[in-house]
């Protein structure tokens, strides 16, 4: 009875233990079947090459894995805070680029500017995914999305005016600190007045 008791434990558990392993070996196989690779076109200053990117990585990731810097003769892939937040890994959509196969992760944005990168056609590759084929993007844009999202913000008079208060609120401010400075430099200013003055 003792006996019949353990090997029915025992059919249990070896039992319980190959269904384990096989529901093991199916979430492997769903895992690595979900995972897909696609091609995206990448230039840089009119050379282009062909990336392979995976659907679990970022584009970023895809281009250091690469080593696209060879093919595209450029020193490095620029990034840095590889979040979404500088805007320093930026891309661009090029012509006929298939938009709809980006996949954008969380970028460290305001909602505002996340839309209007998008909407500009950059793409920040550090948070972003490839969906499908049909990409194609210029790299290197971090000068040019900079340009377009911050420059051209400071460009109209309102702007303007509150840069110059600013600037001004900045020099009052290194001047209350060095008051010593601020006073040779003060008087040498009367002394160079007075001097015009008499001649
Ligand atoms: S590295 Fe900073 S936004 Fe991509």
């Amino acid at each position: 009875m003792l006996r019949t008791n353990l090997l029915a434990l025992l059919t249990l558990l070896t039992g319980s233990d190959a269904l384990l392993a096989v529901s093991h070996r199916r979430a492997t196989t769903t895992r690595l079947q979900a995972i897909q690779e696609y091609t995206v076109e990448v230039s840089y200053e009119g050379k282009t090459c062909e990336l392979s990117v995976r659907s679990n990585e970022t584009i970023l990731a895809a281009l250091e894995r690469a080593g696209v810097c060879n093919e595209l003769a450029i020193p490095e892939v620029p990034s840095e805070c590889r979040r979404g937040n500088c805007m320093t890994c930026s891309g661009r959509h090029a012509r006929h680029s298939r938009q709809s196969s980006l996949r954008r992760g969380d970028d460290g944005l305001s909602p505002h500017m996340s839309r209007e990168v998008s909407k500009q056609g950059f793409v920040l590759t550090c948070s972003s995914y490839v969906v499908g084929d049909g990409l194609k993007l210029e790299i290197g844009e971090n000068h040019q999305v900079w340009n377009e999202m911050y420059r051209a913000r400071f460009e109209d008079d309102s702007a303007r005016l509150a840069g110059r208060a600013a600037m001004a609120k900045t020099i009052r401010m290194t001047d209350e600190r060095n008051v010593e400075r601020w006073a040779i430099e003060t008087e040498a200013a009367f002394q160079k007045s007075g001097e015009q003055h008499n001649q």
